[in-house]
């Protein structure tokens, strides 16, 4: 027997650490989780899907680190958001540097794209993509985890409407391939040089008296820190309030007015439907411009029992969301580059497929299984499995087992077409039996034949 490890803990009586003998299991923490297998076909699926679609369209594959400078989120995603302020893991390392866990994607590509000089590449736009895990410590709940997968896509320096429209359609697609139903809400929250003046006509509306006192709390404090935040507001009261405030679309400058205008008729042409949502402004600080989310369109409940299960599910949020941030590049180091992009949530879609009911094909599902029995007969049936693996057959084995039924049983199981069955006798006389799974039938081979006649039953 092992000794059993230490764990420290207090003593509730003397107040004082203890280390006492504990084998208890350490359960992972809150808000993460694990992938298992049966889960994780979802993954293989959604990321082949895209990693398809999206390198039709021309994007390359990229990497960024997981720890970055905490400044490069501060600079960027916004010292005011919910992310940088709240969210993210942050902590000073051993060498004294303050580094923060990425809680999304795009600010490390952008500096991935200035530190490399990626304008001076020979094709342009430059179009990444970038599949992978983020961090963000939020209140965990169904389809809102600590750590969740984005696949993100980026163009840099493009600022044509032909570019945001792309974007959009390139999501829509994938969408479509995992047959998930979902409504593209697009807005535009102007630039530099419309936005301010439209900020100021809307703290003017949301600080009369009136209005002011009926905000919730936390729309107080946006009035103050992010007023534009004051128009996603989900709670019922604030919802109301700003039916009345002025509007983006509105307020948007000639050059804004005319890029959206185009987005717009792009999609159109593309066929691809959207739903103009005047209060979608986006909860990051880079954004401008085009701005945009797509929603599963959930079904309307046929029952009052129906509407209760979906409360309880919940509205698992946006499956994606992003937009042009044409002023970020330059405003972290760069060169004047327009830009666009947006980041799907894996575990988002994956729930959706779930509750579609959609059936995933299982990958790599054997056709053959290869039985043994004996000695002399595993060796030779592991150097066959060898020789089947070499020409590209899908087969499986349990070496470990010697019991033929209990081999047949786990054949079953797989749901293979044909087991394969090599004993001392078939040895001996050079030959291979072949049982198939459906009818139970077993016919004996000339070994050397076994291949011609499993092409002939897997064709
Ligand atoms: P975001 O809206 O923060 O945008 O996240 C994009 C998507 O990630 C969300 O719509 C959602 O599907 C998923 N997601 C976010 N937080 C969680 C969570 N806690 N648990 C599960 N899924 C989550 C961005 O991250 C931008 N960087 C997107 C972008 C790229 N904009 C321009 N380029």
């Amino acid at each position: 027997m092992g000794r059993k490890p230490k764990d420290q803990t207090k003593n509730k009586t003397t107040g004082k650490k203890e280390f006492v003998r504990t084998n208890k299991p350490i359960p992972r923490l809150r808000g993460m989780r694990d992938v298992m297998p049966e889960e994780s076909r979802y993954w293989e699926l959604i990321t082949s899907k895209a990693e398809n679609i999206i390198k039709y369209y021309g994007f390359n594959k990229t990497e960024i680190p997981v720890l970055e400078n905490l400044s490069l989120y501060e600079r960027s995603t916004g010292k005011q958001t919910d992310i940088v302020s709240k969210e993210m893991y942050t902590f000073v390392d051993k060498d004294g540097d303050k580094v923060a866990i990425r809680p999304e994607a795009t600010p490390g590509l952008v500096r991935s794209y200035i530190e490399h000089g990626m304008f001076n590449l020979p094709v342009q736009p430059v179009k990444l993509y970038w599949i992978g895990n983020l961090l963000r410590r939020e209140k965990p709940q169904a389809g809102r985890y600590r750590q969740f997968s984005q696949i993100d896509l980026e163009i840099f320096g493009e600022e044509s409407p032909v570019v945001d429209a792309q974007l959009i359609l390139v999501a829509c697609n994938l969408f479509k391939d995992l047959q998930l139903n979902v409504e593209v809400q697009i807005n535009s929250i102007g630039c530099k040089e419309c936005r301010p003046e439209y900020v100021k006509k809307l703290t003017e509306y949301y600080k009369q008296r009136r209005i002011k006192s009926k905000l919730c709390e936390d729309c107080k404090k946006r009035l103050l820190k992010n007023p534009l935040r004051l128009l996603d507001c989900k709670e019922e009261g604030c919802e109301e309030i700003r039916q009345e405030a002025p509007q983006l679309v509105d307020h948007l400058c000639d050059a804004c007015r005319d890029h959206f205008v185009k987005v717009l008729e792009y999609l159109d042409e593309l066929d691809t439907p959207y739903s103009l949502n005047p209060y979608l402004v986006r909860g990051l600080d880079y954004y401008n411009r085009t701005v945009f989310e797509f929603w599963p369109n959930e079904s309307q409940p046929d029952s009052a029992e129906e509407e209760q299960i979906q409360n309880l599910q919940g509205r698992q949020g946006a499956l994606g969301g992003g937009g042009r941030y044409d002023d970020l590049v330059e405003h972290m180091g760069g060169r004047p580059t327009p830009a666009c992009g947006f980041g799907l949530g894996v575990e988002r879609m994956i729930l959706k497929i779930k509750e579609n009911n959609a059936l995933i094909a299982e990958p790599n599902k054997p056709d053959i299984f290869v039985a043994q029995l004996g000695d002399v007969a595993k060796r030779k049936a592991m150097v066959f499995f060898e020789e089947l693996r070499k020409r590209g057959y899908k087969a499986a084995q349990n070496f470990v087992k010697d019991n033929l039924k209990a081999q047949l049983e786990l054949a079953n199981k797989l749901g293979v077409k044909a087991t394969l069955i090599l004993g001392q006798k078939e040895l001996m006389d050079g030959t291979i039996l072949i049982r198939d799974m459906e009818s139970g039938m077993q016919e004996v081979y000339d070994f050397k034949k076994v291949f011609e006649e499993l092409d002939k039953r897997l064709k």
